[in-house]
C-alpha cells in the first residue's frame, strides 16, 4: 500500500475494502473507533448499533473466550420479519388470492437454540419447519407450538415417521407429507388406513429447468429426488384408487440452494405451476406450492449472478415469484395456491459470526541474523545473488527475478552437497527475500507486469495462524471453496499494511483460507494490520449461520467452539441471552469413545511407575496429574 493512503486512510476506505456495505445486507457497518457494529432495529422500530469488539470482550471476561460463535437474536428475527413482510408487500401489490407460509428447514441450522428462536419470532407470520428426518420431526413438533404454522415433512419416511406424523395431525398440528420417492405412495396410504386420519399429501417434483450456481444438481432430469411426469401420473392414479385424491394438496420442487439467477427461480415457478394446474385437472384437492429453498445470500456483496452472490433483491424475489404464479394459473382458471418457501440460508446466515484471534504470523521478508553479512571470500554463488538483487530495477524485473531465483536454488543444492553452510544458506534465503520483495515493490511503477511475477504479491504474502479450526467451524470453505465476508473487527482506522492468508491451527495444509471476497473479483490474500505487542487481533467471518455449525466435524479434535447469543435492546444495550460453554478435551475424546476416567487411570498407573523407580518425586507426581486433569477438561483451542 502506498504511503499516501497509508496517511489518509480512515474508516470510509475500510468500509469500502472489505465490502462491509455490500455484502452487510444494512446489519453490519463500523463505528467511529473503527470497531465493526451490528446494526439492529429493536422491538419498538429503534435503530441501535452495538460494536462486535464489547461483546467479544465481555463475552471473554465472563469465560466465553475466543474462538467465539456469536449469535445475534435480534438478526434473525429481522430476517424472519424481512421474508414474510416481503411476501406480504408482494401478495398485496399484485392482488395475489391467498397467503405466504414460509417453513425453515431444520437442517440448515439444527441447533436448539437457533430453531427455538425461529418459533418464537415465526409466530406472528406463522413461520413454520420443514423436517428431513424423524429426528427432525420431533424436534419440530415439541418446539413449533403454533397450529397455523406449517410442518412440511421431506426426505425418505419409513413407517414410524409416517405414524408419528399422522398422529400429531390429530393434535391439530400441520403436517404434510412430501412424496420423494415412488414407494412412499404405498406406505403413506398404508399408514394413513391403519391410523384412520385423512394424511395431507404432497409430492415433489422433479424440475426440468435446470439452474446456475453450485448447488445446481438438485434440478433437472438427473435429480436424485422428485418424482417424474411418469411417476406422477401412476401416483395420481394411486390416489383415486384408494379414494385419496382430496389428500392431495401440495406440489413441492427444490432446484439447489443459492439460486443465484433470478431468471432460474422464475423459470422453476413456471415449469412447476404447469404442473400444479394439471394436478388439479386430475382432481387433486391442491391449495399449497412450496417452492423450496434457493434464495441466496450475498456473500461477496457483489449483486450478480455469480456463485456466492445473487442478482436480486428479496423483495424482486417475491414480486417474480407471485407474478410468475399468477401468470400461469390465472390463464388456466386455478385458483391461487398458498405460497410456501423453505429458505434456509436466507434465514440464517446473517445472525452467526465466527470470532476468532491471531496467535501468531510469518512473514516472506528478510531478516536480522548475526554473522550472515556477506564477505568478498564467499561461495560465489551468493556473491552472484547478491550482484543480481543490488541490480534490480523497474527495467528488468524479471530477468533479475531468474537471476536471483537461479542463484538461490544454486546455493540450496550447493547445502544439500555439503558445500556451503547453513549459515550461507540463510544468506542466500534471506538475499532472495530482500530480491523478492524489491520486485514486488516495483510492480506498481510498470505497466504490464510480467506474466511470471503476477502472483508475486501472494507467494510473499504472510501467514496469520488463527485460533480456530476451518474444518469446525468453516466447513464449506474447506469443502466447497465457499466464500465468506472476512474481516478484522477492530482498528479498521489503520490501513491495514499486510497482506495474508490465513490458517488455523489443525496440522492439515487443507486448513487454511486462500480465497477473499473482492470488490470485484476473488482475491487470494487478505488486507491485515501488523500485529501489536500484547494486544489481541481480531477478525470475523461473517454470513456463517447457515449450514456451517451443522456440517463441522472433529479434525485433530477440536470441538465446538463457545456459542453466546446476544439481544440487543432499545436503550442500545444488550444481554448474553443464552451461552454454550464449548467441548472440553474430555467431551472430543469421549465423541470418539476414549473414556476420560480410563485415560486418567492409565496415566496415573505410568507416574505412579515413575515414582517407584526414581524419576519424579510425589509432589512432581501429584503437579504432573494436576496439569493432566486441567488440560483434560480445558478448552481444545489455543488458551491465553
Ligand atoms: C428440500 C430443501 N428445502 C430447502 C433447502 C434450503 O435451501 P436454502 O438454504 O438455499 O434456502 C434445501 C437445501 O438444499 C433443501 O434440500
Amino acid at each position: 500500500m502506498k504511503q499516501r493512503q497509508v496517511q489518509d486512510w480512515s474508516g470510509e476506505d475500510a468500509a469500502e475494502l472489505y465490502g462491509i456495505r455490500n455484502w452487510g445486507a444494512g446489519y453490519f457497518d463500523l463505528n467511529e473507533a473503527g470497531e465493526i457494529t451490528v446494526r439492529v432495529e429493536t422491538a419498538s422500530g429503534e435503530i441501535r448499533s452495538v460494536s462486535l469488539m464489547d461483546i467479544a470482550r465481555g463475552a471473554t471476561e465472563r469465560g466465553l473466550g475466543l474462538p467465539l460463535l456469536l449469535r445475534i437474536e435480534n438478526l434473525l428475527d429481522a430476517q424472519i420479519a424481512r421474508i414474510n413482510q416481503s411476501f406480504a408487500r408482494a401478495i398485496e401489490s399484485c392482488g395475489y388470492g391467498n397467503v405466504f407460509r414460509g417453513v425453515f428447514p431444520i437442517k440448515v441450522n439444527q441447533q436448539c437454540q437457533v430453531i427455538e428462536e425461529i418459533a418464537k419470532a415465526g409466530r406472528r407470520f406463522n413461520h413454520g419447519l420443514e423436517a428431513g428426518s424423524k429426528a427432525e420431526l420431533i424436534a419440530a413438533l415439541s418446539i413449533l407450538d403454533n397450529t397455523e404454522s406449517l410442518i412440511i415433512c421431506n426426505g425418505y419416511k419409513d413407517e414410524e415417521f409416517i405414524n408419528l406424523g399422522l398422529q400429531a395431525q390429530r393434535l391439530g398440528v400441520q403436517i404434510f407429507f412430501v412424496v420423494e420417492t415412488p414407494s412412499e405412495v404405498d406406505t403413506i396410504i398404508r399408514c394413513a388406513e391403519r391410523e384412520q386420519v385423512r394424511p395431507n399429501i404432497g409430492v415433489r417434483v422433479k424440475l426440468a429447468s435446470k439452474v446456475g450456481g453450485y448447488w445446481n444438481a438438485t434440478s433437472g432430469d438427473r435429480s436424485i429426488f422428485g418424482l417424474g411426469s411418469n411417476d406422477l401420473i401412476a401416483m395420481v392414479d394411486q390416489l383415486r384408487h384408494h379414494d385419496m385424491l382430496d389428500c392431495l394438496k401440495l406440489l413441492h420442487y427444490h432446484l439447489g440452494s443459492q439460486v443465484p439467477n433470478i431468471r432460474d427461480i422464475r423459470t422453476g415457478v413456471l415449469e412447476a405451476c404447469r404442473y400444479y394446474a394439471d394436478l388439479v385437472e386430475e382432481g387433486a384437492a391442491m391449495g399449497y406450492l412450496d417452492l423450496g429453498g434457493g434464495l441466496a445470500v450475498d456473500y461477496d456483496g457483489s449483486k450478480t449472478n455469480y456463485t456466492h452472490s445473487k442478482n436480486y433483491s428479496l423483495d424482486e424475489y417475491c414480486v417474480d415469484v407471485v407474478e410468475a404464479i399468477m401468470g400461469t394459473l390465472d390463464s388456466e382458471g386455478v385458483a391461487h395456491p398458498v405460497i410456501i418457501t423453505e429458505s434456509g440460508r436466507a434465514t440464517v446466515a446473517y445472525s452467526s459470526v465466527l470470532l476468532f484471534d491471531i496467535l501468531d504470523t510469518t512473514r516472506f521478508e528478510p531478516v536480522e541474523l548475526e554473522q550472515t553479512a556477506l564477505s568478498d571470500g564467499d561461495h560465489p554463488m551468493l556473491m552472484n545473488l547478491l550482484d543480481a538483487v543490488n541490480n534490480i530495477t523497474p527495467k528488468n524485473l524479471q530477468e533479475s527475478y531468474n537471476d536471483a531465483l537461479y542463484y538461490r536454488d544454486e546455493v540450496r543444492a550447493l547445502y544439500l552437497h555439503g558445500q556451503v553452510s547453513l549459515r550461507e544458506r540463510a544468506s542466500a534465503e534471506n538475499l532472495f527475500l530482500q530480491g523478492a520483495q524489491k520486485i514486488r515493490a516495483l510492480l506498481d511503477e510498470v505497466d504490464e507486469v510480467p506474466v511470471d511475477l503476477q502472483a508475486l504479491p501472494e507467494v510473499l504474502s504472510d501467514i496469520y495462524y488463527a485460533n480456530m479450526s476451518v474444518f469446525q467451524s468453516l466447513p464449506d470453505m474447506w469443502a466447497i471453496d465457499q466464500v465468506f465476508p472476512l474481516v478484522p473487527i477492530h482498528r479498521l482506522n489503520e490501513a491495514p499494511t499486510r497482506s495474508a492468508i490465513i490458517a488455523d491451527i489443525t496440522c492439515d495444509c487443507d486448513g487454511k483460507i486462500d480465497r477473499f471476497i473482492g470488490r470485484q473479483k476473488e482475491h487470494k490474500t487478505l488486507p491485515v494490520h501488523a500485529l501489536k505487542e500484547s494486544e489481541d487481533y481480531i477478525l470475523g467471518t461473517f454470513l456463517i449461520g447457515a449450514y456451517q455449525e451443522t456440517l463441522g466435524d472433529l479434525h485433530n479434535l477440536f470441538g465446538d467452539t463457545n456459542v453466546v447469543s446476544v439481544r440487543i435492546h432499545d436503550d442500545g444495550s444488550f444481554d448474553y441471552s443464552r451461552e454454550i460453554h464449548g467441548d472440553s478435551i474430555a467431551d472430543v475424546l469421549s465423541y470418539v469413545e476414549y473414556q476420560p476416567q480410563a485415560l486418567f487411570e492409565s496415566f496415573r498407573k505410568l507416574a505412579e511407575k515413575a515414582v517407584k523407580s526414581g524419576k519424579i518425586t510425589p509432589q512432581q507426581r501429584k503437579q504432573i496429574l494436576h496439569t493432566y486433569t486441567a488440560s483434560m477438561s480445558g478448552y481444545t483451542y489455543f488458551e491465553k
